[in-house]
């Protein structure tokens, strides 16, 4: 058993108010929900990105600032399924550039994968997997004397609260060299009309996505959750910029989990706090990056403007 997920759960659940980490949404099932996520037609945030990566595709190429002939490495933090990325590949392979391509995810399946897509996709693309942690895998490649050019898209740091981004970005850039690139794709404050819905939908499947993870302390820890006594209750306010996901209880209620040897007290309308998805803009930005060493030299945008890569260059 996960030792880890067991402390975190205790102490989320006896902390008032209550929360739990949104790192443990992914389990199996959790995958595959977020996979429907991406595919709904609220969640805009995919089909942003996309549209950036198969219309800009020269801009974002141009931003990386590639001498002629100069060789370099194309690393992707937490890869996926490579759609938006497999759009930049295939310009960059057929303009003739010198480069490998390196996905790093935590999940060994996940890459072979895509490896094996891209194979048939993109024959002539060299591409070397790296399964592990972030930082384990970028420490390896910092040595290699390479320009790198980083990915880390779908506004994967908004799960992260804005000090943890900032700690999170100055650690990558130690494992960056002078002139390397960081594609940061976020996505951007704007109305709850349009946030509101991709965080709840109509078919309900970010309430199932969130909901899983009590299915999962009753598989993994032995817990006795009653998921119909439960429910998605999701916030977005504008002035923040921030979407936070809860589960609220419906109904007084006391719930065991055997691995930790204890039951928790849920009030009616008690909300755990499962999530955050952090809206920005420029000057949410420039603060995140203020004590690191990466600038912004552009921000490419969807037609929209709802979505945006920034391009980070690291200075020092
Ligand atoms: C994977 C963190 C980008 O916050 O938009 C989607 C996760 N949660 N719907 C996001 C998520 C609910 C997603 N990220």
């Amino acid at each position: 058993m996960n030792e880890q997920f067991k402390n975190d759960v205790l102490e989320g659940l006896s902390s008032n108010p209550k929360f739990l980490s949104s790192k443990y949404f992914y389990d199996k099932i959790g995958d595959d929900l977020f996979v429907q996520i991406m595919n709904m037609p609220e969640y805009y945030l995919t089909n942003s990105e996309f549209e950036i990566f198969s219309k800009k595709t020269d801009e974002l190429i141009n931003s990386f600032g590639i001498e002629d002939n100069e060789k370099f490495e194309l690393i992707e933090l937490g890869a996926g399924d490579g759609t938006k990325t497999k759009e930049l590949l295939k310009a960059l392979v057929h303009k003739g550039a010198d480069f490998s391509y390196l996905p790093v995810d935590i999940s060994q399946n996940a890459l072979n994968l895509l490896n094996a897509d891209l194979q048939e996709e993109i024959p002539s693309l060299k591409v070397k997997v790296r399964q592990g942690d972030y930082f384990e895998v970028l420490s390896k490649f910092k040595a290699v004397d390479v320009k790198k050019v980083v990915l880390f898209l779908g506004s994967n740091i908004g799960n992260l609260k804005d000090e943890k981004s900032a700690e999170f970005l100055y650690q990558l850039g130690g494992n960056l060299n002078k002139g390397d690139i960081l594609v940061l794709g976020v996505d951007l404050i704007k109305s709850v009309d349009i946030i509101g819905p991709a965080y709840n939908d109509a078919q309900g499947i970010t309430a199932k996505f969130n909901i899983n993870l009590l299915h999962r302390m009753n598989a993994e820890l032995g817990a006795n959750f009653d998921l119909g006594e439960f429910k998605h209750a999701p916030h977005y306010d504008e002035e923040e910029g921030i979407a936070k996901s809860y589960i609220e209880s419906l109904s007084d209620q006391e719930v065991e989990i055997s691995a930790l040897d204890k039951s928790f007290i849920f009030k009616e309308g008690e909300k755990i706090h499962m999530e955050i998805s952090r809206k920005y803009n420029d000057e949410i930005i420039s603060k995140i990056l203020r004590d690191t060493d990466f600038k912004v030299i552009s921000k490419i945008l969807d037609s929209r403007e709802y979505f945006a890569d920034y391009i980070l260059r690291k200075e020092a």
